[in-house]
């Protein structure tokens, strides 16, 4: 399964099998992370077998069960895009190893005796991580036209880009962003108001750049 494939097959799941990711995953998963975090600063964390993050009242709420396992996304103030673009990493590289994911920026509770939280840092939001019970369901999106903006005819790179950037998971499905092409190869991308919507925008970017491929245009 290559990226993209990740991309079409990833769907929110969270409710999650009785059943431990084996060793070598969790060396991949690692890789990935020393990976993401070497380039962005971030000091994500791969946190197994711990149940309480996702067995509390709230968690009910938010309907998961058996989740485990996570992401913890732990950075600075200012790193809410670079946690969607490198989380969101993290998340295929999951789908790819055959697990499946959710975001949650709400729904669990904080146990900071297995997340390391240095000064400054504070967790920005964690991804649950398993073995679903289901691939999930596929999210409806806006239309292509609601989401961006292309003075001339659009080239199949920026199509190909915006249909992977609609398949981004965004919170509450909100897909509140703007993507325009200004010129030849160059390209914005906007955060529109709303809540955790400059980490959407993170994930988007990282889709976008998978579907148009990142050599094919510049971000504005
Ligand atoms: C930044 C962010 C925060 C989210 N927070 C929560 C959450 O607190 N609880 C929850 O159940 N789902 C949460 N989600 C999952 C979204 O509801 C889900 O990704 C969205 O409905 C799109 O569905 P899909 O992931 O299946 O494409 C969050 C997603 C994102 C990107």
């Amino acid at each position: 399964m290559n990226t993209l494939e990740a991309m079409q097959s990833r769907h929110a799941v969270r409710s999650f099998k009785n059943q431990k990711i084996d060793s070598d995953t969790i060396a991949a998963l690692n890789n990935e992370i020393d990976r993401c975090n070497k380039e962005s600063g971030l000091h994500i964390q791969l946190i197994t077998e711990e149940p309480e993050a996702f067995n509390s009242f709230l968690a009910h709420y938010g309907k998961f069960s058996n989740c485990n396992n996570y992401f913890a996304i732990v950075g600075r103030k200012g790193n809410e895009e670079a946690a969607g673009y490198y989380g969101e990493q993290l998340v295929l590289k999951a789908q790819e190893l055959g697990l499946n994911t959710c975001w949650v920026v709400l729904t669990y509770k904080k146990n900071k005796k297995r997340i390391q939280i240095d000064n400054g840092e504070k967790i920005i939001i964690v991804i649950a991580l398993g073995y679903g019970t289901t691939q999930g369901i596929p999210h409806k999106s806006k239309d292509m036209a609601q989401l961006c903006t292309c003075k001339a005819d659009m080239p199949a790179w920026f199509r190909n880009g915006m249909e992977a950037a609609m398949l981004a998971p965004t919170a509450l499905n909100q897909q509140k962003f703007m993507i325009e092409l200004t010129d030849d190869q160059a390209v914005s991308a906007k955060a529109l108001s709303g809540m955790n919507t400059v980490l959407d925008l993170g994930i988007v970017k990282y889709h976008f750049e998978i579907g148009a491929g990142v050599n094919t245009f510049k971000w504005l």
